[in-house]
């Protein structure tokens, strides 16, 4: 091993993530970002990369419940939160009342934004069921979508809500 390689490895910090309810023991440098860590360690490719500085919103997931862009924490940062991505949604091979929604609403085109906002309406939801239009579309204000043009999503998050209200 080249020295500088042997360096590098030595930068490297043992965590655990606890993500989705399951622990991911990983070895990452201090520098490497939540999103990265999540994707290259963990194996959790539904967290996407778009700007990579805080701007698009498609790296979004929930910390502690809160939506957080992954690409602007560190995952050291991250050690003794309850992360959830795209990737827990779904229950028993069920997709969640709101990813239905965004099919059935035609709430996505090419998808790459998607998981953000399912991770951002999720995190609005659970924090408010009864969020007034004017809120939710200020919250899904903060994500970026390329194709749709926002209305089909706030239809879907809409259709969501109602039918967790619904089935609660
Ligand atoms: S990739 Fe994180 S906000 Fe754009
Ligand atoms: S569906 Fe393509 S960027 Fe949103």
């Amino acid at each position: 091993m080249k020295r500088q390689d042997m360096k590098r490895q030595d930068m490297k910090q043992d965590l655990t993530l606890q993500v989705n309810g399951i622990g991911y023991d990983i070895s990452v440098e201090p520098r490497k970002t939540l999103a990265d860590a999540l994707r290259d360690e963990c194996g959790l490719t539904g967290t996407h990369l778009g700007c990579e500085h805080g701007v698009c919103g498609a790296c979004t997931i929930l910390a502690d419940g809160a939506p957080i862009r992954a690409c602007l924490m560190f995952a050291v940062q991250a050690e003794d939160m309850a992360l959830r991505t795209v990737e827990g949604l779904a229950q028993g091979g069920q997709w969640s009342p709101l990813q239905k929604a965004f099919v059935e609403h035609h709430g996505l085109q090419c998808g790459y934004c998607t998981p953000g906002f399912l991770m951002l309406a999720t995190g609005a939801l659970e924090d408010n069921p009864d969020i007034s239009d004017a809120d939710l579309r200020d919250v899904l204000s903060s994500n970026l979508c390329r194709c749709t043009g926002y209305e089909n999503i706030v239809k879907a998050v809409r259709a969501a809500a109602a039918d967790m209200g619904a089935s609660s």
